[in-house]
């Protein structure tokens, strides 16, 4: 039999397939409460009064909903995906909760959150993003698996922006799409701002140790870019394992006579984490 492809978590196709078939809220990896802590505490360490969240590749996670209750005020917030499926559906579903009558003794969150298509890695998404939300001025990146989606695609040539690398025209520049990805988040975050991720990944932003660059070039005097350096704008802070939820025990099948081992037979089971990541935006400016 022919191996099984694995799904193209890079496709936009295959998200909008997915969220067109069912709009069941879904989170990746952890649950939408396991990141409050670390949420809470950048809020608390923004120097504005009011951070700027933006969230990433948000799908129907229930985050998107707990950021507005963690935040304390929903105008602040933008739930972003490539998928417009799934942002019409947070934007319906964010309708729809508004619409109930209020809890007694409970505690309403004021305003509506911002609800956006943006695909992360293009550039005319993100110039056109920069003009909505006023430039550079996010406090808080949160990216709950999104990066690992990112990650299945290919490298990327670097379209746009860069303007200040010279004769753009005569090279070409590879690089892998978290870079990419790195960069343009740079170009959306302010001096100081933080980017949460939760990803399955012990070595998700290992690009960030200085010379481990993907990029290639083919310059006409072979020159290095280093504008390009994804480590130039951001800082690994903060790494830590977190472990997966407990599953309910199931049934493992031995293979010898008899079949199944039942669940109270001890099984070798590897521990299973995710990491936490926090990246601090450097002051090092990137043109637009
Ligand atoms: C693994 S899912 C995680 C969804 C959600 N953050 C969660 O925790 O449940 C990856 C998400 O990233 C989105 N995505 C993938 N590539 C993207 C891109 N280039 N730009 C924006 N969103 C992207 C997908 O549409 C999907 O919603």
């Amino acid at each position: 039999m022919p191996p099984t492809k694995p799904p193209a978590f890079s496709d936009l196709a295959y998200w909008d397939n997915r969220f067109s078939t069912t709009s069941t809220p879904f989170d990746w990896l952890v649950s939408a409460n396991a990141l409050d802590s670390l949420v809470v505490a950048s809020i608390r360490s923004s120097s504005r009064e009011r951070c700027k969240i933006l969230h990433i590749g948000c799908g129907s996670s229930e985050l998107s909903f707990r950021l507005g209750e963690l935040a304390g005020t929903r105008e602040n917030i933008w739930n972003t995906d490539y998928s417009r499926v799934v942002i019409e559906q947070g934007r319906a579903i964010e309708e729809k909760l508004d619409a109930r009558p209020p809890k007694i003794g409970h505690e309403e969150v004021s305003g509506r959150m911002n609800w956006t298509v943006l695909d992360l890695l293009s550039d005319e998404s993100i110039t056109a993003f920069r003009a909505e939300t006023q430039s550079e001025s996010f406090d808080l990146i949160v990216d709950k698996s999104t990066s690992d989606a990112i990650s299945c695609g290919p490298d990327l040539p670097l379209p746009g922006h860069g303007a200040s690398i010279p004769s753009r025209s005569t090279l070409s520049i590879i690089l892998h799409p978290l870079e990419v990805l790195a960069l343009n988040l740079a170009r959306l975050t302010r001096s100081g701002g933080r980017w949460i991720c939760i990803s399955y990944s012990s070595d998700r932003f290992g690009f960030l140790h200085p010379g481990t660059s993907s990029r290639t070039q083919s310059g006409h005097d072979g020159s290095t870019f280093c504008e390009l350096e994804a480590s130039r704008y951001w800082r690994l802070e903060h790494k830590e394992e977190i472990e997966v939820e407990a599953q309910p025990e199931r049934a493992v099948d031995s293979g010898l006579p008899g079949g199944g081992v039942t669940a109270k037979t001890p099984v070798f089971r590897p521990k299973e984490v995710n990491y936490s990541y926090i990246l601090v935006r450097t002051d090092v400016l990137l043109e637009p």
